[in-house]
């Protein structure tokens, strides 16, 4: 890692310092997916940098194109592929372009990707970046280069990551890699194999690096952090207690919680420290315990509530959101039911919603039929769908004629007189610009709302930082 002095080198000042080298390569990527899949472009990008490449958002003046993909659903796969058939046509104007695919489609497909992808000349798994520069080399002298294998330790903890957030705000810090949880429905822990944590000094580091760079938020991502564990002597709750009195200056947020895993050490942690955020994305996917225990989740619906009870008896004021499937194999209507009543029962504040979409080799795939027809799907996710947007207006309508603290993100798209930012429970709040500038955190009162947004004014800006809500 780029240790930090006052030597270090910020994101900007990198990317300025490779790409005023005469004559280097240059690399466009583009990333598909979860945070998890941004944060590890940052580090690909570090990682080219460091080995004389130089960086473009114009893939049309690249010489390597790096395409980060995502194998969750089949719709992610379809897109990434249509996606191609425009490098494809480049390819075809300059030969001499290097297309790599890095990420979970290179785990699932391997070899396969080659092959059915004529265009593709690396194949890049999520553990592999370090070689990224050796399999160049290989594509180079004209051979297909592929590295697929997964690790047991690789955390990329040595590896300062380039951040490319073009809002400059808000950061990503991955502090553990993989899953073990098996859900079987899902492919990550396929694709991104073993558990495996980050070591907390480096974590801690790379915070101060961010911080450094001018960030004000950070967001502690894994697939579950829940399970972070540091040699069974540091657990998620300690780390989260480490990084919040290090960095009282900062927001901090993480993802993505797991019921199982996820303890009242954690929430208690969460109300002792005022820079953590209070928000929380803990993904129930069914309302049925059938249907959870064939998704070999190891939760019931009843102990779902009971975690959310906890949320709400420790945490009063935090904001819950969580993801759901619609029509997994053998659900009925009954089932379908309970997702139903569960939503109406803890009215979560936001959903991500999904179809049931088969990966191929895992435990669902090989052992169940995909037998919910399409159009039922379709239809029970827009019920699901416009139940939430309901229950979202609701839940934002109770904001109104409230006051919040809000870092301020960007410039709203559709106006751009109005900023927007996020309050500590995650939504976002758009309000006049009026004497603030992003970055700054401000003091918002909510006069209206739609059920995707606040909306509001700026009642003061804080000259000192104050993270209190
Ligand atoms: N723990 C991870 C989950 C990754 S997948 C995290 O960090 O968020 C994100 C969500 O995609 C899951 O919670 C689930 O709701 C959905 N998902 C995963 N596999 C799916 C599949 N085969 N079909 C439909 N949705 C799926
Ligand atoms: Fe997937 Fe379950 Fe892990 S949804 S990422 S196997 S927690």
């Amino acid at each position: 890692m780029q240790i930090y002095t006052k030597e270090y080198l910020t994101s900007i000042q990198r990317i300025e310092q490779a790409n005023n080298r005469k004559d280097a390569p240059i690399l466009y990527i583009e990333t598909y997916g979860c945070q998890m899949n941004v944060a590890d472009s940052e580090l690909v990008i570090s990682i080219m940098i460091d080995n004389g490449y130089a960086i473009t958002d114009d893939f049309n003046l690249a010489d390597v194109i790096f395409i980060n993909t995502c194998s969750v659903r089949d719709k992610a796969e379809r897109k990434i592929r249509n996606r191609l058939k425009v490098f494809k046509f480049l390819k075809r104007s300059r030969p001499s372009v290097i297309v790599g695919i890095l990420g979970c489609m290179s785990e699932r497909l391997k070899e396969k990707l080659i092959e059915e992808e004529k265009i593709v000349d690396i194949v890049a798994g999520p553990d592999s970046y370090r070689s990224l520069p050796q399999l160049l080399k290989e594509a180079e002298s004209g051979q297909t280069a592929i590295n697929v294998l997964l690790s047991r330790d690789e955390t990329y903890a040595d590896i300062s990551p380039v951040r490319r957030d073009k809002s400059g705000v808000s950061a990503y810090v991955s502090i553990i890699r993989g899953c073990d949880n098996m859900c079987a429905f899902c492919v990550v822990p396929f694709t991104r194999g073993r558990e495996r944590s980050r070591s907390p000094e480096t974590i801690l580091e790379e915070i101060k690096q961010i911080i450094y760079e001018g960030y004000k938020e950070i967001t502690l991502l894994g697939q579950n952090v829940d399970k972070y564990n540091w040699n069974n002597e540091l657990n998620f709750a300690g780390l989260l207690r480490k990084v919040a009195i290090a960095n009282p200056e900062i927001r901090i947020r993480f993802a993505t919680s797991y019921p199982n895993n996820f303890t009242d050490e954690v929430l208690k942690t969460m109300a002792d420290y005022s820079n953590i955020c209070k928000y929380i994305h803990l993904p129930f996917q069914s309302g049925s315990s059938k249907i959870l225990k064939k998704m070999r989740r190891g939760y019931t619906r009843e102990s779902y509530i009971e975690r959310i009870n906890a949320i709400r008896k420790i945490l009063p004021d935090c904001s819950i959101s969580t993801d759901i499937i619609a029509g997994y194999c053998s659900e009925t209507d009954e089932d379908h039911e309970q997702t139903i009543s569960l939503m109406k029962n803890i009215k979560f504040d936001y959903a991500y919603t999904f179809k049931y979409s088969v990966r191929p080799g895992t435990y669902a795939a090989r052992n169940y039929k995909d037998d919910i027809p399409e159009r039922t799907k379709g239809k029970r996710l827009r019920e699901i769908i416009n139940l939430q947007t309901k229950i979202s207006l609701e839940s934002n309508k109770k904001d109104i004629n409230k006051t919040f603290y809000v870092l301020i993100e960007g410039k709203s798209k559709r106006s751009s007189n109005r900023y927007f930012g996020r309050n500590s429970q995650n939504k976002v709040i758009v309000f006049p610009k009026i004497n603030s500038k992003i970055g700054d955190i401000v003091r918002v009162v909510v006069t209206n709302c739609t059920s995707a947004t606040l909306l509001g004014h700026i009642v003061k800006v804080d000259d000192i930082i104050k993270l209190i809500n």
